[in-house]
């Protein structure tokens, strides 16, 4: 590349600052399927003999198969896995070698290797979150009559089933899944036949090139074609995303399996010890997830920076993309992978989850419902049974245990038969609204998630 115009070699301090092929060469695969796709519009146009093609084919699979095996060795000197195949490629095969990039800039190349790339890996985050919401689904259906005392604020506020807690979470990565699909859908335009910026004066049939490599369009502007990434910001944003769903469900794990909660267990395949402490049982499996969105949040600054000075078109800045996206994209298939495995594993423990989630005092809110049955205003019923809580609260008494003196004198409409009101399956099954937690909607749901899933 640099024989014509240079007369010294490049400082070795640039090569090893400038290089990518320690890291892009994880495009390897889809530089070949492009390179492949252009070569044969490149025939088409009459650019290439068939000879020259099909030496070109050749010799590309070639390469891409001892890639493959471990058997290229890769030059920093060359920069980028882009120069690497191609240079390796017309030591091979001579001339037909060397006419492979006419009419083609690593600029256009390159952002057509990153969507390639993308459109593989999205199928693969798509199964990691299908696994995950499996897992999730899975547990519900094994806990489907655990009661489980829902928070607000991290105070116990009413009782649920447990698999409605963890069917929030199958919603939340249904989103997550959705969003995943939108990132490929407008991700799906061939950038290749944008040139270094301005296309070029040999015209190949780029809706042919793109129908071979299964986009469904071509990019319209040669300019927007090689200089933005968004596409590759809409993946890191759906990522962080994940990852912020999957730290609040580590966050939850890390509280369950303390003392102070003790609602489930981790597996001892799932679970670290101290080199300190030997009675220690630790929760780093969701910990570590839970640290780990500090990278997936991170990738997405990282290229928002990089992009958002950039002058029209191509800066070599681009090739700080490659990291962040990689990074994110296994970050986040392992963080899915181990979470769905630590979920499979994880014990419930039902009596103490229903043991908290029996509190009386959970089903205050019910007390009010029932005075508004009765024709009390609503706000007069928080009122009178706000002052219930607070005696029990004070005396230690339960509130379904308060005397009947008191009730009399606080909240009389209240006495006709108060005490069957502390019952959490009958309040569960009261809140049949739909998304509410009666037993009725809550296997509906599971039904549907387990249908969805197979
Ligand atoms: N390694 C470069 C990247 O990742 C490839 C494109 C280089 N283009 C150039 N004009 N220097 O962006």
């Amino acid at each position: 590349m640099r024989h014509g115009r240079f007369e010294e070699s490049m400082s070795t301090l640039l090569r090893d600052y400038g290089e990518s092929v320690s890291f892009d060469w994880r495009l390897y695969r889809h530089d070949i399927r492009g390179s492949i796709a252009h070569a044969r519009a490149l025939q088409k146009a009459g650019f290439l003999t068939q000879d020259e093609f099909a030496s070109i084919e050749v010799g590309l699979n070639t390469i891409g198969e001892e890639i493959a095996a471990g058997k290229f060795t890769f030059s920093t000197d060359l920069e980028d896995i882009h120069m690497n195949i191609e240079k390796e490629l017309t030591n091979r095969i001579g001339d037909a070698g060397a006419k492979l990039h006419t009419s083609r800039s690593r600029n256009d190349q390159v952002a057509t290797d990153l969507r390639l790339y993308l459109r593989d890996e999205i199928v693969a985050l798509q199964s990691g979150v299908r696994a995950l919401q499996s897992s999730l689904v899975d547990l519900a259906h094994a806990n489907e009559d655990v009661l489980f005392p829902g928070y607000t604020h991290l105070q116990r506020a009413q009782p649920i089933p447990l698999a409605h807690h963890l069917l929030a979470y199958v919603e939340m990565f249904d989103r997550d899944y959705g969003r995943l699909g939108d990132v490929a859908l407008r991700m799906d335009e061939l950038p290749l036949g944008s040139g270094a910026l301005a296309a070029s004066t040999l015209v190949l049939d780029r809706d042919a090139i793109a129908k071979e490599l299964g986009f469904s369009r071509v990019t319209q502007n040669s300019l927007d074609g090689v200089s933005d990434r968004d596409f590759a910001l809409e993946l890191l944003s759906a990522l962080a995303i994940v990852g912020m769903h999957l730290s609040r469900l580590s966050e939850d794990v890390v509280l369950w399996t303390t003392a102070e909660f003790g609602f489930a267990c981790l597996s001892d395949r799932h679970s670290t010890g101290s080199s300190l402490m030997p009675q220690k049982k630790n929760p780093d499996i969701a910990e570590l997830t839970r640290g780990k969105t500090g990278r997936l949040y991170g990738n997405l600054f990282r290229l928002l920076t990089v992009l958002k000075g950039l002058p029209m078109a191509y800066n070599r800045d681009l090739q700080e993309d490659k990291e962040a996206v990689f990074d994110s994209v296994d970050t986040a298939l392992m963080a899915l992978a181990v979470t769905a495995e630590m979920m499979r594993a994880l014990v419930i423990k039902r009596e103490v989850a229903t043991k908290a989630a029996s509190d009386p005092a959970l089903l205050a809110t019910d007390l009010a419902d029932e005075l508004v049955r009765r024709n009390i205003p609503f706000r007069t019923a928080h009122d009178l049974i706000g002052k219930l809580a607070a005696e029990s609260s004070k005396t230690g008494i339960p509130l379904n245990q308060l005397p009947e003196d008191l009730i009399r004198e606080l909240c009389p409409q209240l006495l006709i038969d108060w005490k069957s009101i502390f019952d959490p399956i009958r309040s569960l099954k009261a809140r049949a609204a739909i998304g509410g937690p009666s037993p009725a909607n809550v296997s509906k749901r599971l039904a549907h998630w387990k249908k969805l899933l197979g």
